[in-house]
């Protein structure tokens, strides 16, 4: 029994934000983005648009590109750190959208690494149980509605966007989409990335609103250093664990956290920079929708091809992190 990628999408709200629009909202420039991420700009969606209705387009777009109907999906698993609300999941929110009755349905929380999370979760679920034969995959964000747009330490970073990915049963080993993976934890670290208040820890108060504990809070350098060994010990774990060489990656999708880290994971990895996806220039960090928009894009450029390895690498608040290693089909 294999496992196969039937299809892919990506959604991303139409406003534009560029540099030059925050060089009007906080004290940056152009120049300090680009030296320091790599990102010129970040799509954001409108105010009354929540994270569902960006997932909706995705899945989709994903659905018509494996030619699955919604109500043939079996399980829905939506990574999310901006869920529409604390409950119901957005995945219940969006199987509704979709007409997707047939679906269980739950979120999945691992921030930057949920879509790898995600998808190690749906293989086990298709694995399993022959219950689960087609399982609909998405990393959904809109990180503008917990961005502090008065920090500018954090508010060039991020940007909104969704991916989604139909995962399939197949008959063949030769088709199995999924070669190996890992992932991984360190709660120890859990305030250097963190949403501080608006959960049970921190119920939101006039006080705390003030105080602006209901946006994103980041310890940048600190951050930087943790992802890159994360990222680099994983994704040596996983090509070691499948047997497969650095030289044989015919692609490294790593999380477009920013520019310099994905560049410190390559050279790390010694993997050539044109090896290595990026579109981070025109999202920014979009969590765990990111490495999903990079699969879209490389599926839809025709960029991959049957037979090709693509490993994936995130690291994200938790913290987390995982890699995983993909032979295409
Ligand atoms: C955030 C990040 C780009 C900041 O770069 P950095 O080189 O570490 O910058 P620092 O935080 O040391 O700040 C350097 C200076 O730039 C200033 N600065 C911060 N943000 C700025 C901005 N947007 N524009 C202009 N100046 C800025 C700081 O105030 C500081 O000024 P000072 O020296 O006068 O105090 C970098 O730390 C990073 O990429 N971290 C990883 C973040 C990440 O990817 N998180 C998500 C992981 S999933």
């Amino acid at each position: 029994m294999g496992i196969k990628i039937a299809g892919t999408g990506m959604y991303v709200p139409e406003k534009i934000l560029t540099n030059a629009d925050l060089e009007k909202i906080v004290d940056t420039s152009d120049e300090w983005i680009q030296t320091r991420t790599g990102i010129k700009e970040r799509h954001i969606a409108d105010d009354n648009i929540p994270t569902s209705e960006l997932a909706y387009h995705a899945a989709l777009k994903a659905l018509e590109d494996a030619d699955v109907s919604a109500d043939e999906i079996d399980l829905i698993i939506v990574a999310s750190i901006t869920t529409d609300k604390a409950f119901p999941s957005t995945s219940c929110i969006l199987q509704s959208k979709l007409g997707a009755s047939n679906a269980a349905c739950f979120d999945l929380q691992a921030a930057c690494s949920g879509l790898i999370y995600s998808l190690e979760t749906a293989m086990y679920y298709i694995r399993g149980s022959k219950r689960y034969n087609k399982v609909l995959v998405l990393g959904a964000e809109k990180l503008s509605s917990i961005t502090d747009w008065e920090d500018r330490s954090t508010c060039v970073l991020f940007g909104d966007g969704a991916a989604a990915l139909v995962l399939e049963r197949t008959d063949g080993d030769e088709e199995c989409a999924i070669i190996a993976s890992d992932l991984g934890a360190d709660g120890n670290y859990g305030d250097i990335l963190h949403l501080p208040a608006g959960g049970s820890a921190m119920p939101l108060t006039a006080e705390n609103i003030g105080d602006r504990m209901q946006y994103l809070k980041m310890g940048g350098q600190e951050v930087f250093k943790l992802a890159v060994g994360a990222m680099v010990s994983s994704s040596n774990k996983v090509l070691e664990e499948a047997g497969v060489s650095r030289d044989e990656v015919k692609w490294l999708v790593p999380h477009q956290a920013n520019y310099r880290i994905l560049k410190a994971v390559a050279s790390r990895l010694k993997i050539a920079e044109e090896k290595v996806y990026m579109n981070v220039d025109r999202y920014g960090n979009t969590s765990a929708a990111s490495i999903g928009l990079c699969l879209d894009e490389m599926n839809r450029g025709n960029l991959v091809k049957s037979g090709d390895y693509v490993l994936l690498t995130a690291f994200g608040g938790g913290l987390t992190w995982g890699s995983m290693l993909l032979k295409w089909n």
